[in-house]
């Protein structure tokens, strides 16, 4: 779990600390070496980040309290299943199954994914929501993202950072930059979770990407996930040892024709070797895919989610693919939203007890205001871009990114508003936001 309010430290189990928050008891890994039990600390991604003196941690929790239980009821009654008089026994089946843990079969998923009845499809979002709050109660991660270069080798055919773009202006943020824009998210507005995000082989070696992360690791308490695109084995381990402890590295797809089709000289085992090896250095693993890809078949997707939970994802991040003008795949279609909502929907069925899954900036962008109904649909993580604006717009994925121009505050308070309304605690924000 990530709660960024403190909790004390109830005892030790090996290299792990259980720590208890209001009488709830979770597990975390501790790296810190001057821990006993009655400490107070922050975890984060179920690591121990940080110890908190006990005058600041009684009053943080103080003024949590109250709010603490109320949003957990305001999240549960909004999660109740409602009796539900839908004339379709097969989708009731489904659910069913679904609710007793039973395995879903491919046919299941793709009839979930066809649903094309607005009550039908409610009532899967409903049954997602109703599971996530029974397995994940109300905690909802908020992570923060830094793009620190938009520069890229690569030539994904649907990305705006591709190699092949000339049109594009380059940026690097300096070492400087990175690590003030770090400070200023960690310590201004409370975030205890920072992804580092660029292009492939962006223009910093890995070295120096990994001397970055130690400097941020020695200056400030925070959990790093690292995504610079893909790696060999002793790399990872070098930002490993630096201190980061995630990777942000989608799939982008299981389908291995359709990925080589989509990456000209590259291939989708290396990928997941990758992410595979990521994983048995000990990193949290998020990855996911694209949906609506041309080409694409609605088994793909199914397959994607499969191979999300088979790489032992943490977190799913899964969002629309958005035609760039300047890539090979302009004027391409964009998926309609509810597909979206729907696959986030059937990872939930998918991994009930323990992903998180992301509302992705992607979504934000081709529906505008869907943050909610995603969060109502299974989903239970967001990530606010907290790069320095005059950056932000040259990292252009896709055009027309959501909260591309919105201040940090904006987002803060955006979003904060948004878990209040329904129920859901901001974990990964420090509790005077
Ligand atoms: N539409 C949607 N997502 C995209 N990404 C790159 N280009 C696009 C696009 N056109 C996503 C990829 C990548 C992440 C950083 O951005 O999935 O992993």
């Amino acid at each position: 779990m990530c709660y960024a309010i403190p909790g004390v430290v109830h005892s030790f189990e090996g290299n792990h600390v259980i720590i208890d928050y209001y009488g709830q008891q979770k597990k975390a890994i501790n790296e810190l070496t001057d821990l006993a039990v009655g400490d107070y600390v922050y975890a984060q991604g179920g690591f121990v980040i940080q110890k908190v003196s006990p005058l600041e941690a009684t009053e943080t929790l103080n003024a949590w309290k109250d709010i603490f239980f109320e949003l957990q009821d305001t999240d549960e009654t909004l999660a109740k299943m409602p009796v539900h008089n839908s004339e379709n026994p097969r989708l009731l089946k489904i659910i069913d199954r679904a609710q007793n843990k039973i395995q879903l079969k491919d046919e299941d998923y793709l009839y979930l994914a066809e649903l094309s009845d607005e009550k039908d499809y409610n009532l899967l979002f409903k049954s997602a929501n109703f599971i996530r709050q029974k397995y994940q109660q109300n905690s909802c991660c908020v992570h923060g993202i830094i793009e620190i270069s938009n520069c890229c080798s690569r030539n994904c055919h649907y990305c705006g950072l591709t190699v092949d773009n000339d049109s594009l202006e380059r940026y690097c943020m300096t070492r400087d930059e990175i690590v003030a824009a770090a400070e200023e998210a960690i310590f201004k507005y409370g975030f205890r979770a920072l992804v580092l995000q660029s292009g492939e082989n962006c223009g910093y070696s890995i070295s120096e990407l990994a001397d970055i992360i130690k400097e941020i690791k020695q200056k400030f308490p925070v959990l790093i996930f690292v995504s610079f695109g893909e790696m060999i084995f002793d790399e990872l381990q070098l930002l490993y040892n630096a201190g980061a402890r995630g990777i942000l590295l989608r799939f982008e797809t299981s389908n291995p024709e359709l990925y080589e089709k989509l990456h000209p000289g590259y291939n989708l085992a290396t990928r997941i070797e990758v992410i595979e090896n990521a994983n048995k250095i000990g990193f949290l693993i998020l990855t996911g895919g694209l949906i609506g890809l041309p080409d694409q078949q609605p088994i793909d997707i199914i397959n994607d989610m499969r191979l999300a939970k088979k790489l032992n994802t943490e977190m799913y991040s899964f969002g629309p693919f958005i035609p760039h003008p300047d890539t090979p795949l302009a004027g391409k279609q964009i998926v309609n939203p509810i597909a979206i909502l729907k696959a986030i929907s059937m990872i939930r069925l998918l991994d009930q007890e323990n992903g998180k899954i992301l509302v992705t900036t992607g979504l934000e962008t081709i529906a505008p205001g869907v943050r909610k109904d995603a969060l109502l649909a299974g989903a239970n993580s967001v990530m606010l871009n907290v790069t320095p604006l005059k950056y932000r717009e040259l990292y252009s994925i896709y055009p027309n990114r959501a909260h591309v121009s919105e201040s940090i505050e904006y987002q803060i308070d955006e979003t904060i508003n948004l878990l209040k309304d329904i129920g859901r605690a901001p974990t990964d924000l420090s509790v005077n936001q």
